[in-house]
């Protein structure tokens, strides 16, 4: 079956085998038939490039459902299954009143996959709510809970991109959220702007979400629309050496601290000042407004969309002599 509509990239690559997973009975068992040695897991497909066809069985990870676990008057333990799409998860705890993940709206992708990479925007990462996930472990089919100090967050990392990279599958991942006084996170300079565009002085969880909402949809492309996977590449941390260096060629160079020694530059200013924001090539190019993100326009090869990104990494490498490396799994 044609993956298309099982990757936000929006890739035509064909699946030879393919099953949705709606149950841990469905897991385990899909887990033991013996005839497909290959396995693929898929969550919400937001955070990988298909650049050929996948000669294994597709297990598309469907697993359904949120939960109260236990609550106090101040907080509130929220399970949600793996198969949940994350943002429809974020209303669900607007719509309780449960704060702590507004400034994740609108990101692309699963409940069960956010974990993988620690996704990130606008101040807050999944890490700082995060209590613990469920995930089997393929080999032993035997479930394991993991600890937030066991998955070993980092800037879009963790211990499943890691020393654990393909052996668990998560079905359920637990949050501790907030259910009065809750602590806002606006320092981020688009989301202070974006509230006072809106003319919101004290807003609530509700408007934080409605601000990065805004946000997101002027400078990131809608999945549905056209097609991509958010960000292609991490940001990179330099020294604070280099960036001296780079400072001096470019005294406008943005940047995020990082540590004493070390500094983030973001991968979209280098990758616009390289001369790619906007940048088309047929049906695939550089988003004009946002040089982070490479789209598929209409039916793109995945190949295609690689060799760009490898195009950009070499011309940013050349002119400031800064690696950047894919954010995106490719495949
Ligand atoms: N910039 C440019 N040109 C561009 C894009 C950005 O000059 O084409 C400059 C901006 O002017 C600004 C700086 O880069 O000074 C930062 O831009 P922005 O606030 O858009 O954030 P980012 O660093 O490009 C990161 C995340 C995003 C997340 C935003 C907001 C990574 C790899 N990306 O982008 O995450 O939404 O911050 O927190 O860390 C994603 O991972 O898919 C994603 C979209």
């Amino acid at each position: 079956i044609s993956l298309k509509g099982y990757n936000t990239f929006g890739i035509n690559a064909y699946a030879k085998h393919f099953t949705s997973i709606n149950t841990i009975e469905d897991l385990i068992n899909t887990l033991q038939l013996q005839e497909y040695q290959e396995r693929f897991i898929l969550g919400g497909g937001s955070n990988m490039l298909l650049t050929k066809d996948i000669d294994a069985l597709v297990m598309h990870i469907n697993l359904k459902g949120i939960n109260i676990v236990s609550e106090s008057d101040s907080s509130v333990i929220v399970k949600a299954q793996a198969g949940e799409n994350w943002h429809e998860f974020v209303l669900w705890c607007l719509n309780h009143n449960f704060g702590g993940l507004e400034n994740l709206s609108l990101i692309p992708g699963n409940v069960g996959t956010a974990p993988i990479q620690n996704i990130g925007a606008y101040g807050i990462e999944l890490k700082d709510h995060f209590v613990s996930c469920e995930a089997i472990e393929i080999s032993s089919l035997k479930t394991k809970s993991f600890s937030n100090a066991d998955c070993k967050f980092d800037y879009r990392n963790s211990i499943f991109k890691q020393e654990l990279k393909g052996q668990y599958i998560i079905t359920s991942v637990t949050f501790k959220l907030s259910k009065q006084n809750h602590s806002l996170h606006t320092n981020y300079g688009a989301i202070a702007l974006q509230l006072e565009t809106m003319k919101i002085k004290k807003p609530t969880i509700k408007d934080i979400s409605n601000a990065v909402i805004a946000i997101r949809e002027s400078k990131l492309p809608n999945p549905k629309e056209i097609g991509n996977s958010g960000s292609f590449f991490k940001n990179p941390v330099i020294s604070l050496k280099s960036f001296e260096t780079l400072k001096q060629n470019f005294p406008n160079a943005p940047s995020y601290p990082v540590s004493n020694t070390t500094i983030k530059v973001p991968a979209g200013w280098l990758i616009e000042k390289a001369g790619f924001k906007g940048k088309r090539f047929g049906d695939y190019g550089v988003h004009e407004k946002q040089a982070l993100v490479l789209v598929n326009y209409d039916n793109a090869k995945g190949s295609d969309i690689l060799k760009l990104s490898q195009l950009i990494q070499k011309t940013v490498k050349r002119i400031f002599n800064i690696s950047i490396e894919a954010e995106v799994n490719i495949l």
